[in-house]
């Protein structure tokens, strides 16, 4: 496939099935009507061997995003986790981008997606820096959107909806052809959203701020880590509606997201930044949570799943707790 490397095997309904071989119809649901929810996270190669980066807060977002649309697929919390450690083994991947899928396929193509089934597939592709290397350390150019994000109540913004990604592709290639590398996206209200594939944290006057997630935002997996995160640096964080121009006026403004990680912005609207460079907290932040993902320094959230056996333990103590609570 040009320009995308298959990667091994794709887990499909339970199969592990060859990568030119994980078909299927154009008939089906999910084509015509984006009738699918899915997920994305990362698995990196730390000392102690490779580790999923908060596997079960993934999949219980995926759950999540499920029961919203009414998709009931049989696979609890720890069979959906089990699926995913199944396919990095099974691939033998050491570190990897992890995209499990539910979808509705092929049975009829009213708009009522109830009348076909429901599928699902898990797929690993090695994926490194989101917004470049360069990015993670100058920062990136950004616009605001020409588009808004979802109002609420129409597509629902905490369910991470294939149908939602329809806006975020309007808004990447608005900023693409403007010259930027992304755009942020403001809520129906004018309030700032979130990136096309990140959540957005501002900091001024040594505290940090984040739109709630009644602005429209997806609740990030990243988003939640880095609020921890800072918390633990001693920042003050902080959940706030944000007007635009609270962008414009801040220290520091950076993307976070399980592709993006954390990416500093240094221009919003060709209005430079703070000192138009990674700031400082956001260079400290960065650092925490690539200690993190890296196994640099003790995993004391219980954020890291290990993949191979032998490789640390196999289960972590907060995996073990969420297994339990599945829903
Ligand atoms: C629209 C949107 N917002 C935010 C995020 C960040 O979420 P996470 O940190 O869980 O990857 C993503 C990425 O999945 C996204 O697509």
């Amino acid at each position: 496939m040009a320009g995308f490397p298959g990667t091994g095997k794709i887990w499909m309904n339970g199969k592990l099935v060859e990568w030119k071989d994980a078909n299927i119809h154009i008939a089906s649901h999910v084509i015509h009507y984006g009738s699918g929810v899915f997920e994305g996270a990362r698995c990196y190669e730390t000392p102690k061997g490779s580790a999923c980066f908060r596997l079960d807060a993934h999949m219980r977002r995926l759950q999540h995003s499920a029961k919203i649309y009414r998709m009931e697929y049989p696979l609890d919390l720890a069979g959906w986790i089990d699926a995913v450690l199944e396919t990095i083994r099974a691939n033998e991947m050491k570190a990897c981008y992890i995209r499990p899928l539910l979808y509705r396929g092929y049975g009829s193509l009213g708009v009522n997606p109830e009348g076909n089934p429901l599928d699902a597939a898990i797929m690993l592709w090695e994926w490194g820096a989101y917004l470049g290397h360069e990015a993670l350390e100058e920062g990136v150019d950004v616009k605001v959107s020409s588009w808004t994000r979802m109002a609420p109540n129409t597509l629902p913004a905490m369910a991470k909806a294939t149908a939602n990604y329809a806006n975020s592709a309007l808004v990447k290639m608005e900023a693409i052809a403007d010259g930027y590398s992304e755009g942020i996206v403001l809520d129906v209200s004018g309030h700032v959203s979130e990136g096309s594939g990140q959540n957005v944290f501002m900091l001024r006057d040594n505290v940090i701020y984040t739109p709630p997630l009644g602005s429209s935002v997806l609740g990030g997996i990243t988003r939640d880590s880095i609020i921890t995160l800072a918390r633990g640096l001693g920042y003050t964080v902080t959940e706030s509606v944000l007007p635009r121009e609270a962008l414009y006026i801040a220290d520091e403004v950076f993307f976070v997201g399980t592709a993006a990680e954390v990416t500093p912005v240094k221009s919003i609207d060709k209005i430079q930044i703070g000192k138009g460079r990674r700031g400082p907290v956001t260079e400290a932040i960065q650092r925490a949570f690539f200690d993190v993902i890296n196994g640099k320094v003790p995993d004391t959230h219980g954020w890291l799943t290990y993949v191979y056996p032998g490789e640390s333990a196999l289960r972590t103590p907060a995996l073990k707790a969420a297994a339990g609570k599945n829903r």
